[in-house]
């Protein structure tokens, strides 16, 4: 089965093209490159044996869309392709909008083109906004506090749209809390571009040399420890979220919505202390002032994932810093240009 995976050379989409070739399917990527690298490629091929078709172009492109969906036989699409930095989402708003909304809207509009009609959409938990109680379940409800998680919220009230328009049509939108970690090689990791904005790649960058310490955001909440509490799981739990989707989900038609979350909450202490003990050394840290925008704490209810596509998160916390203290001291610099 070939299945076109946007955005397939970024974090998660990378990491989910290994799971679909090791299940024996066919990952075609289209990416700009805006936010990864081509080389990522080698590291799928060396650790995968396979190296995936990757077409440079962009998802507002339809024609290029079109081609590689009329030329490959594409069955499902798996839509990583975005935008996801909340901080120059409130700056740029636009470029998010046209982006996540209109990139979204333009891939539809190609799949229905093409007949194709299998979708799997990447969404997040900032769509829960800044909820009443957790954890956190399907049916809670959804808001915004930036572009970013508005341009998410509107990708979804437009595919429920379009679904309940196109009843045939298999839409499934997989809201991921937090991913962190790395293929367990230590080939493929996450590597962002300039200054981190998530916790654990900035912990990664100080461990290994490349910032001298971790600013911790607010040691006032009402939490165990009075820092944030968040739902992070493996990506590679993340990833086969999205194998298991494409196999229980398959072609039956409906909008399907999963959170794909631990259903655990580890504070911003927790997490320093445990990637500290993966990697051997003290994370240098200071308590500074909370980051606007911030929730207290927030985890998953992953029993309708559990239930419905017989998938649950497997790696612990152990595994999470081990693999990404792997990917990162041995790529201190992350992914080569070339
Ligand atoms: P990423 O930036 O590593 O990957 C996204 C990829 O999409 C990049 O390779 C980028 O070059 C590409 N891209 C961006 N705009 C494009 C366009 N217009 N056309 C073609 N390619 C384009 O991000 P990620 O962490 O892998 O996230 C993947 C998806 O999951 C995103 O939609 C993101 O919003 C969503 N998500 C991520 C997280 C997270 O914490 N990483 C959490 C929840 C949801
Ligand atoms: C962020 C985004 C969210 C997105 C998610 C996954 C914001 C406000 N929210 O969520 O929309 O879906 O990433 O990409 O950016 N922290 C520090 N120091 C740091 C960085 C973070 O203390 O240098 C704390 C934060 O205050 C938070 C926790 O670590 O308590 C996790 O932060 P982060 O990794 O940025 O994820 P979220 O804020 O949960």
């Amino acid at each position: 089965m070939n299945v076109l995976v946007t955005g397939g050379t970024g974090y998660i989409g990378s990491h989910t093209c290994i799971q679909l070739i090791e299940a024996g399917l066919t990952p075609i990527i289209i990416d700009n490159l805006y936010n990864s690298k081509q080389s990522v490629l080698s590291r799928i091929e060396q650790v995968s044996g396979t190296r995936p078709l990757f077409i440079q172009a962009d998802v507002r492109d339809k024609d290029a869309l079109k081609k590689v969906m009329l030329e490959h036989q594409i069955e499902a699409v798996i839509h990583f392709a975005g935008l996801k930095a909340v901080g120059e989402s409130v700056e740029k708003p636009l470029e998010y909008y046209d982006n996540n909304v209109n990139g979204t809207l333009v891939l539809i509009d190609a799949m229905r083109e093409s007949g194709v009609k299998r979708l799997i959409f990447s969404s997040s938990a900032t769509v829960y906004g800044d909820p009443a109680s957790v954890p956190i379940t399907e049916d809670f409800p959804t808001s915004a506090t930036n572009p970013y998680g508005r341009s998410k919220l509107i990708v979804e009230e437009c595919l429920t749209d379009f679904q309940h328009a196109n009843p045939d049509w298999s839409i499934t939108l997989l809201r991921y809390f937090n991913p962190v970690g790395s293929h367990p090689s230590g080939m493929l990791g996450e590597d962002p571009q300039g200054i981190p904005n998530n916790l654990m790649p900035f912990v990664a960058q100080v461990a290994v040399g490349r910032r001298e310490f971790v600013s911790v955001f607010g040691n006032d909440y009402p939490t165990k420890d009075g820092t944030g509490v968040r739902d992070y799981i493996h990506v590679m739990d993340l990833a086969d979220g999205h194998l298991a989707a494409l196999k229980h989900v398959g072609p039956k038609a409906g909008l399907h919505i999963y959170n794909l979350g631990t259903g655990n909450g580890y504070s911003v202490l927790d997490m320093i202390q445990a990637f500290e003990k993966a990697c051997g050394k003290p994370i240098p840290h200071q308590f500074a002032p909370r980051r606007s925008g911030d929730i207290a704490e927030c985890w998953a209810d992953p029993s309708k994932a559990q239930q419905d596509l017989h998938w649950q998160a497997t790696r612990n916390l152990e595994e999470m810093t081990a693999d990404g203290w792997r990917w990162q001291s041995a790529n201190p610099q992350g992914y080569p240009d070339t």
